[in-house]
């Protein structure tokens, strides 16, 4: 079966984690420092902060944001609910807005209508690593989070993705253009809020063992809960694999695009199906996943003909507004049309040049 998310791991990744295991240190290290300033260096971030996962790199943004109790933040349906429990869980309410049918990001036009008195900050994901044009939503005036768990290598203008916000996340699951076992991180402009994230990650644990006996020579095993937070920390295995990932990044980007640029030729010529927009002469995009929609045929006949050919396909996402967790009875009808129509195909560095070819056939004879 051809898997429609995947990442390419090889004997490098292997050989760091080696190193890691023959010093005796699977914990945050040596390695977990230096996967921070060798991604700091590559995205020219001013500060960043590796957590355990994207998720909880959500759960920690919204935390730093420190928003008033019950504040309502603006986020699209058509994203991961790892988007909307981080609202939940730092005690706010998910506003879901729809998203551009085309891009499949938030645009000023479908975030303005769900804005009211209550609305403390934006979410914006850059979906399959399109940049969400985030200039477009300064202008409310709010603070910004950006999601950019697909969007490790895209830019808008010279400005990395999550780079562009007050807050932004990264994820480096083992699917990610950037793969690790698991892993997340975060990235802000404040740099006290950023060094406390260093603190927090380690159940809001202020200081180390090492630095507490510096500091109490007699009593150095007592420690300071400087705030509440789950054990979020990074280990020196994932870092290890995600050190030779970050090297490994322009290889499989570029293997990335030569995907997108053949679907984009060969389904363009395909009028029952609309291939994504991909990026514009500004943007730079990272290609995670390739989402096409259909505008006359059936898509779950196309998903289960293409299963039948042993290519595995899937929806990202089903728009959480239509989640009965969330209690939301707001009609989004891009995201609704999405969730009947759009389909994710695979793109991933570990495809052949016969799979793609294979998926391209199938599509082309459906
Ligand atoms: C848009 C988006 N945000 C956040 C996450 C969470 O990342 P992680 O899987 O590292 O927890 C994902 C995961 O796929 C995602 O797609």
């Amino acid at each position: 079966m051809i898997s429609v998310f995947g990442s390419k791991i090889g004997l490098e990744e292997l050989e760091e984690i080696r190193s890691s295991l023959e010093n005796q240190w699977m914990g945050i290290g040596p390695k977990t420092a230096r996967f921070e300033e060798e991604f700091r260096n590559r995205l020219g971030l001013t500060q960043f902060t590796l957590v355990n996962s994207g998720s909880n790199a959500l759960v920690m943004a919204m935390k730093i944001l420190d928003l008033p109790p019950g504040s309502e933040v603006v986020l699209p349906a058509f994203t991961w609910v790892s988007c909307a429990h981080a609202v939940v869980l730092a005690g706010h309410k998910p506003v879901f807005c729809d998203v551009d049918l085309e891009t499949h990001n938030i645009t000023r036009e479908t975030v303005e209508p769900r804005i009211n008195g209550e609305t403390r900050a934006i979410m914006a994901v850059h979906y399959a690593g399109k940049p969400v044009r985030m200039e477009t939503l300064r202008d409310f005036g709010l603070p910004l989070v950006e999601d950019a768990a697909h969007a490790v290598d895209s830019k808008l203008g010279n400005q990395y993705c999550g780079n562009m916000g007050d807050v932004g996340i990264y994820s480096f699951d083992a699917v990610k253009n950037l793969a690790m076992p698991e892993g997340g991180g975060i990235t802000g402009k404040n740099k006290a809020v950023m060094e406390k994230t260093k603190l927090l990650r380690y159940c809001g644990i202020g200081k180390s063992g090492f630095e507490s006996a510096l500091s109490k020579p007699e009593r150095w095993w007592e420690y300071n809960i400087i705030d509440i937070c789950p054990k979020f920390i990074p280990n020196d295995v994932c870092a290890s694999v995600g050190l030779v990932q970050l090297k490994k990044l322009d290889e499989h980007q570029a293997y990335r695009k030569r995907i997108w640029d053949t679907y984009q030729a060969e389904f363009g010529k395909l009028d029952w199906l609309a291939t994504p927009k991909g990026p514009e002469p500004d943007e730079q995009h990272s290609y995670f996943t390739y989402c096409i929609r259909l505008r006359t045929r059936n898509r779950d006949k196309l998903a289960k003909h293409l299963l039948d050919k042993g290519i595995y396909t899937t929806l990202r996402y089903h728009p959480l507004h239509l989640n009965p967790i969330f209690k939301s009875s707001v009609k989004l009808p891009n995201c609704e049309h999405l969730n009947e129509t759009a389909l994710n195909l695979p793109i991933h560095p570990n495809l052949t040049d016969a799979d793609v070819s294979h998926i391209v056939e199938s599509v082309k004879a459906f």
